[in-house]
């Protein structure tokens, strides 16, 4: 199993590119189960991710391939096979119940497993199953699966989310544009994510409104077209990065970035002491003299700080002047990095969903195990500045979510190698 070796350094110049969003491009790839009619998506990130999606709707008999090394995905839901996404495939990845909507929508009947993904909680998928019901889906749960029909189609309904989920969002949003009649769905994601997926619907001809905001409305419509659409920036991926010079000081532009798609965070970051300036090819970010103010975080559904920044956020915060309180309100077992950040020196109590970190002067490099995508990539954030070396381990959850980190931060001047162990 891989490893990545990093060895704490001095300041990082240079250029990182931002990819096109793992989280936009998996819930947009599962739109072309709505048409007949080729979907293309350019700017798409090479990630492992990407490779499950893609074997998912190849199973039901669509096609996918990728060209231009990965990043143009041409898709096709011209001849579908069948409706069953089976547990073999949906297990690697929670993200695979967004098939569900766009199946049952098409075909008026689909079977899929219960996901998997990243053990960082419960992650139900009630949400997603009642506001399908609320278009008239009949769903029954067994031996692992979700078995759904909608016999004469499904219907526009009226879908009042209790509390935000982004994936609900996407799958409720993809299943109403081809249900009869019109669909409000309320308290949905605002996320910029969901905003791309809604853009893209509209190009393939799809009637929708108030994506961005707390109410969307969707109008269904006989059938969808084809489209080419260009995936957003990953906002996480962009965070990620400009963590990497306000660890270990210098000056990094993003090339992609965009402060729209994370203004509360750049937010946090400012306040930590960071500067960040907006140029015509991204955003530079730069810590120029001292150390890195404590600031406090709570994590909350866009556009709010992303949980998904959570875990880099405090590799940030172990090396701060003062203590700084960490909230989690998103997932109720997210902390699993503190425990491996301690193994690197930091000073971090948790309590339930709060860590409140105590700033030391620097970190020590040791070996720390990756426990979920988010926490393998603040380990070597920590790592970057840590004294001596880090072995991260168990990097494949690495891979699910960043294209070429090495690479990236190879290129600005961080010392990190891939170790492969046969
Ligand atoms: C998406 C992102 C993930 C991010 C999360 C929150 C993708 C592929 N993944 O995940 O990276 O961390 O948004 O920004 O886009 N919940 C329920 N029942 C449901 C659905 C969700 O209880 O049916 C809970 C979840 O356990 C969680 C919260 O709602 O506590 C928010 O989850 P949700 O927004 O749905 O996250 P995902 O779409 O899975």
């Amino acid at each position: 199993m891989d490893s990545i070796l990093v060895t704490g350094g001095g300041p990082l110049k240079g250029d990182i590119p931002i990819a096109g969003a793992k989280n936009a491009c998996l819930a947009l790839m599962p739109a072309t189960l709505l048409s007949e009619e080729p979907l293309t998506l350019t700017n798409a990130p090479r990630l492992s991710d990407i490779r499950t999606m893609s074997v998912l709707l190849q199973s039901l008999g669509a096609e996918v391939t990728a060209m231009q090394d990965g990043q143009v995905l041409a898709l096709s839901g011209h001849d579908l096979k069948s409706h069953v996404a089976d547990y073999d495939i949906v297990r690697k990845m929670r993200a695979s119940i967004l098939v569900l909507g766009p199946l049952l929508a098409r075909e008026g009947q689909a079977v899929v497993s219960l996901p998997g993904g990243c053990a960082i909680g419960a992650r139900p998928v009630d949400l997603h199953l009642k506001a399908l019901e609320a278009m008239g889906a009949e769903l029954e749960l067994r031996d692992g699966y979700v078995h759904a029909s909608a016999r004469g189609g499904l219907k526009g309904g009226e879908v009042a989310f209790p509390f935000v989920s982004v994936g609900a969002t996407e799958n409720a949003l993809m299943a109403a544009t081809l249900a009869k009649g019109t669909t409000v769905l309320k308290n949905a994601a605002r996320e910029p994510e969901i905003v791309d997926l809604a853009q893209c619907l509209r190009r393939m001809g799809a009637h929708i409104e108030g994506e961005g905001t707390e109410t969307i409305t969707i109008e269904g419509v006989d059938r969808l077209g084809g489209a080419t659409h260009r995936v957003v920036p990953d906002r996480i991926e962009l965070g990620t990065y400009m963590l990497a010079p306000a660890i270990c000081g210098g000056e990094v532009e993003c090339l992609g970035g965009r402060v729209d798609l994370i203004g509360a965070f750049c937010e946090k970051l400012d306040e930590a002491g960071i500067s960040i300036e907006e140029t015509e090819r991204g955003l530079k970010v730069a810590r120029k003299n001292g150390r890195v103010k404590s600031v406090d975080v709570v994590t909350a559904p866009f556009p709010g700080f992303p949980t998904d920044l959570q875990a880099q956020m405090m590799a940030l915060m172990c090396t701060a002047d003062g203590v700084s309180v960490l909230e989690e309100r998103i997932f109720e077992n997210r902390f699993m990095h503190a425990p491996e950040l301690m193994r690197m020196g930091a000073q971090i109590d948790v309590h339930g969903g709060t860590a409140r970190v105590t700033g030391v002067e620097r970190l020590k490099g040791a070996p720390v195990m990756a426990t979920d995508l988010r926490a393998s990539v603040s380990l070597i954030l920590a790592g970057l500045s840590a004294e001596g070396e880090t072995r991260v381990n168990r990097v494949y959850h690495l891979d699910r979510g960043y294209e070429s980190v090495e690479e990236k931060l190879g290129a600005v001047g961080a010392r990190i190698e891939r170790v492969s162990e046969t």
